[in-house]
């Protein structure tokens, strides 16, 4: 049985001493990270350290567009990453937000939790400047493949957007305008595109949900999505459960998508039926931007589920017994068939 951890700076990162059989969940494209991350639980590692080690892994793989290093850029060309971390027995979070040139995101959240407890959200130059305290290296964030898409976006009439870090010519109203009509006008990029969700339950009964984006390719610079924020894009209470989200930001914050799912988990509903609720709930609001939203949740005894308004969507698993990465569809919303 492990002892209670407690952290340098006083917070709590864990007050967990049960035995329970490890399970670890991700969305969409986590299965770049989720063997490894099922090694640390397998090997009695915690919670928090399987879902890091996870998201790194998903943060470092350059094929994948939505996230850490190849992730697609803002308006002006520049990348800006939203990551969070939160722990369900204490309610620990950490995030960073429109954070640049930090390739790992996930980490930096994480030292925010356990070093600077006093806060729970840092965002642009101030996430920069305690990246840069804490250690952390700076790398090139845009790879050829992302630059390119990126270039790919701009049409003819966005010429004021043109270029790398260069600002719009004719004024703020006019660069406003001209991003919202250019984020309205992409669809969302082909293929199961989005945030990667991670949520892990060790041996010890913790939860531990982490996520990270490079948020909605072409988005307006400084923009922070859900990500980052706790109770939508990424919640865990190890009562009931813990739930994260993937796809349009905007939706899942108005909702409280998240935490909403949590509270379903807490009325009673099973997993799928708490993240059926939340996506419904999501569905009856206004959105001229609207994309796809989906969710996931895994359970304090091991339960897991996932939704989404897309038929080809799909979520993966590894518990301790797995020989592989299970990928399982999601539950489709009917109100979305
Ligand atoms: N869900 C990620 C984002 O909207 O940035």
């Amino acid at each position: 049985m492990r002892p209670l951890r407690q952290l340098v700076d006083g917070a709590l990162t864990s007050v967990c001493t049960m035995t329970t059989s490890p399970v670890i969940i991700g969305s969409e494209r986590s299965e770049a990270g989720l063997a490894l991350g099922m090694d640390i639980l397998r090997r009695g590692g915690s919670a928090l350290d399987a879902v890091e080690a996870t998201i790194r892994k998903c943060e470092d793989n350059r094929d994948d567009v939505f996230l850490g290093t190849g992730g697609l850029p803002n308006a002006q060309g520049v990348v800006e990453l939203d990551a969070s971390i939160m722990v369900g027995s204490t309610r620990a979070f950490g995030a960073v937000g429109a954070l640049q040139h930090y390739p790992n995101p996930i980490s930096i959240a994480r030292r925010v939790m356990e070093v600077l407890p006093q806060h729970c959200l840092l965002v642009g130059e101030g996430a920069a400047l305690f990246a840069a305290e804490q250690g952390f290296e700076t790398a090139e964030l845009l790879t050829e493949y992302s630059r390119r898409r990126y270039y790919e976006g701009l049409q003819p009439t966005d010429r004021s957007l043109e270029g790398e870090n260069t600002k719009a010519v004719d004024g703020d109203e006019r660069y406003r305008l001209s991003a919202l009509e250019l984020v309205a006008r992409l669809g969302p990029p082909e293929g199961m595109y989005g945030t990667v969700n991670v949520i892990a339950l060790d041996q010890y009964g913790e939860l531990v949900t982490g996520v990270s984006t490079s948020g909605y390719p072409w988005k307006y610079p400084g923009r922070v999505g859900d990500s980052s924020l706790p109770g939508c894009g990424n919640y865990a209470d190890s009562r009931y459960g813990a739930a994260a989200c993937t796809g349009r930001g905007e939706l899942s914050m108005r909702v409280g998508g998240a935490r909403s799912v949590v509270e379903g988990l807490k009325q009673g509903r099973s997993p799928v039926d708490a993240c059926l609720a939340m996506l419904r709930d999501a569905a009856t609001l206004p959105d001229p931007f609207r994309a796809e939203l989906r969710t996931l949740c895994l359970t304090p005894d091991g339960r897991h589920a996932a939704a989404s308004g897309q038929t080809t969507a799909t979520y993966n698993v590894l518990t301790a017994t797995s020989v592989g990465v299970e990928t399982y569809p999601r539950t489709v919303d009917d109100v979305h068939r």
